[in-house]
């Protein structure tokens, strides 16, 4: 039966920027969308990949207030940052579009008004915490107070990360707007809920999650976990509605009401499907027919499987739609062992990395070899990127084509000799195995079948020694068929990395004067007489340095920062503490500086004589602070979280006194406080230095 597919990655928000966290998933999805695409049309007859920016919800509407723009014009700009990042690691959507279009708000009409046919929306009046300043419903991240638990201050509406007590935000002693710094009151409002507790839902989602092949083996226990053991419901109905102001799809008959974000999210791939469907004369019906014959497989996180495994099944089963064929939850990446850290230049944007100029491919790479169909997380670790990528690309497979190329070119007139070698038949029966690593997402199982292979030939190369052969009279046929056989290894190699390497693999085609490579062409050899072209340089290796000023370009900026909204990455360490972090080198590569940048640092002692909170500034205290000059200079620390500003007048600490003011929404900030923290937010808290007793303020610390 020839196979119609239809793949997506999750619709990444349309308010950050994509990071190598996030090309884990759009890579992954990549490979395997290409390595579809390869297959002979009679095996696969079509394969789609869709995807699109997820524009709604509270952080987009805020951000795009924070920076005096629309939301449509926030979303815009975004998706060109997107579209440009994804492109420049060869993430071939055949659609990548918008969740704030048409075909998403029909499709999540007739989505909602299907499922509240069947019964299965109510409407209910909840309590929320309502900030009276900005006038609006708070979503929990956006509410702050103290742990009920721990005590501990600055703690989300949501969880604390002090002690990691998960609650509601109506538990939070002394809760203060995270927006506005407000007291938010508790009013009524009306919302609406998917009943997904309900019999209907229950039942169907005990059956859907059991059938095998929708979930991952570690995916389905979570459910079992989620769903309770039988005759048990551990399930809460979805409330799926937000009051205005909200930056999203109005709920027919319910003004003011919007849906929340993520009701149309994955309503978004449909969105993006039909929108395709449209351009390409597709039939939507057939892929979302409820008895569909068609493959529907989603790409995610492990953070977003609730989401997919519960709700989406859900939505569309009683919806009338079909359901997924399966979700693929993938892990989270870390840099170095560790979470993603801004301090540290691990939190690395994919702009930054091809801006750097380092080869989107060597990531490809990494991260396949890396890959696999579980849902552990994966480690970019920097040495062994350069490491592996050196060895296997460069050492490995595209030295074989860079040490036999040349003779065919200059000896044989670019013409290939008989390839019919028996060396070469592991090399084609390997296929299928390899095929099946790439279909079940073992893509590293995939790379080191490949680089066996690719030792294997390097074996055959180096015995035979074509640089020496063609230094001795008689042994040009001899040089030939080593030469020619070798090429002919060298195309197989990169006709089984074409789903990773995809533009390496098309300058191959270019070189061998082929077509492009399709996996049946693992059966037809490069035939005796076959001109190839001239070889040109096809990859070269890693500089560590390049790595060095990779981690440099993204390195938090000492400059403080205030945040409106939450971060919406998920991985990277807590947003960065204002005066936390250590001064960095002024030179890229340079580990030391002189005496003399030292010196270009103006610390002086300085006493704090006033300090006070700044309205609207989640983080921030305004200091005053004595260094003895004429007038105290006014400075903003993000030393909030630690400090009660009460207790910090007349207190002594050291300044940065020649930064360059700078203008804050609050006022100018004429220099920086020193304090310690860790950075990565294992060791909480801020601590701000305090010179032995007798300093005095004014003086010079060096
Ligand atoms: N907008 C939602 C998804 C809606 S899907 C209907 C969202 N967006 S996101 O931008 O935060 O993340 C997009 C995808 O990238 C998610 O699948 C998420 O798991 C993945 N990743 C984000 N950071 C990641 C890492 N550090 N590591 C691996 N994947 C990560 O969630
Ligand atoms: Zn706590």
């Amino acid at each position: 039966m020839t196979r119609k597919i239809l793949v997506t990655s999750a619709l990444p928000y349309a308010n950050g920027s994509i990071h190598l966290g996030h090309l884990v998933e759009y890579i992954q999805t990549d490979i395997w969308v290409r390595f579809q695409k390869m297959q002979p049309k009679d095996k696969v007859a079509e394969c789609w990949y869709c995807c699109a920016d997820d524009t709604h919800g509270t952080p987009i509407m805020l951000r795009a207030e924070k920076d005096g723009i629309t939301p449509e014009a926030l979303i815009e700009r975004v998706h060109g940052e997107h579209s440009r990042d994804f492109a420049g690691f060869h993430v071939a959507f055949d659609n990548f579009y918008t969740t704030h279009s048409d075909e998403t708000r029909d499709c999540a009409n007739l989505i909602y008004a299907r499922l509240q046919k069947a019964g299965l929306i109510e409407k209910r009046t909840i309590e929320q915490y309502f900030d009276p300043v900005k006038q609006m419903f708070l979503p929990d991240r956006f509410i702050k107070g103290e742990c009920p638990k721990c005590g501990a201050k600055d703690q989300y509406g949501d969880n604390c990360e002090n002690c990691g007590a998960a609650y509601t935000p109506n538990d939070l002693k002394d809760p203060y707007s995270a927006i506005s710094g407000a007291k938010p009151e508790l009013r009524n409002s009306d919302h609406y809920f998917f009943k997904l507790s309900g019999d209907s839902c229950q039942s169907f989602l005990r059956r859907w999650t059991r059938e095998a092949g929708h979930l991952q083996p570690e995916a389905a226990n979570k459910m079992q976990e989620w769903l309770g053991a039988d005759g048990e419901n551990k399930l809460t109905d979805w409330d799926i509605s937000r009051d205005a102001p909200y930056f999203g799809f109005e709920i027919p008959d319910a003004p003011g009401k919007y849906f929340y974000v993520w009701l149309d999210a994955p309503i978004g791939y449909m969105g993006s499907f039909k929108n395709l469907c449209g351009k390409q004369g597709i039939d939507f019906d057939e892929y979302f027919k409820p008895d569909s014959k068609t493959e529907l497989y989603h790409f995610i996180g492990k953070d977003i499987l609730y989401f997919h495994a519960l709700f989406w099944p859900a939505e569309l089963e009683h919806a009338g739609f079909r359901t997924p064929t399966s979700i693929f939850a993938h892990g989270f990446l870390t840099v170095d062992g560790s979470k993603m850290s801004k301090s540290r230049g691990t939190f690395i944007t994919a702009e930054s990395y091809l801006q750097t100029g380092l080869n989107p491919e060597w990531l490809r790479y990494y991260y396949a070899a890396k890959l696999n169909s579980t849902m552990e997380d994966i480690d970019l670790n920097l040495e062994d990127f350069v490491a592996r990528v050196n060895s296997d690309l460069v050492g490995k497979y595209v030295n074989i084509a860079s040490r036999c190329a040349g003779f065919i070119g200059k000896k044989f007139g670019g013409k290939i000799a008989a390839t019919d070698a028996e060396w070469l038949i592991p090399l084609r029966d390997a296929a299928a195995s390899i095929a099946q690593a790439y279909e079940d997402r073992e893509y590293g199982r995939a790379q080191r079948e490949i680089m066996a292979l690719a030792d294997a030939a390097n074996v055959v190369v180096n015995e035979r020694k074509p640089w020496e052969l063609a230094k001795q009279e008689g042994k040009e046929a001899e040089l030939h068929a080593a030469c020619s056989e070798a090429i002919e290894a060298f195309r197989l190699l990169t006709l089984y990395l074409k789903p990773v390497l995809p533009k390496v693999a098309e300058a191959v085609e270019a070189f061998l004067g082929i077509a492009p490579l399709t996996w049946s062409d693992v059966a037809t050899p490069l035939p005796a007489g076959h001109t190839i072209n001239a070889y040109s340089h096809l990859m070269t290796r890693v500089e560590p340095k390049l790595i060095a000023a990779l981690v440099e370009a993204n390195k938090a900026s000492l400059a403080p920062t205030e945040q409106a909204a939450p971060a919406v990455e998920k991985t990277e360490a807590k947003p960065e503490k204002v005066a936390a972090t250590p001064a960095k080198a002024s030179e890229a590569d340079g580990a030391f500086i002189s005496i003399d940048d030292f010196m270009k640092v103006d610390l002086r002692i300085a006493r704090i004589v006033d300090a006070g909170h700044v309205e609207g500034a989640e983080k921030l205290i305004r200091l005053s602070l004595d260094i003895g000059e004429e007038k105290p200079r006014q400075v903003f620390a993000g030393i909030k979280s630690a400090y009660d500003p009460a207790q910090l007048i007349g207190r002594m600490t050291v300044m940065v006194a020649n930064l360059a003011p700078r203008k804050m929404k609050f006022g100018l900030s004429e220099g920086m406080v020193m304090a310690a923290s860790d950075s990565d937010g294992k060791a909480p808290g801020i601590f701000l230095l305090t010179p032995d007793a007798g300093a005095q303020p004014g003086m010079r610390v060096k």
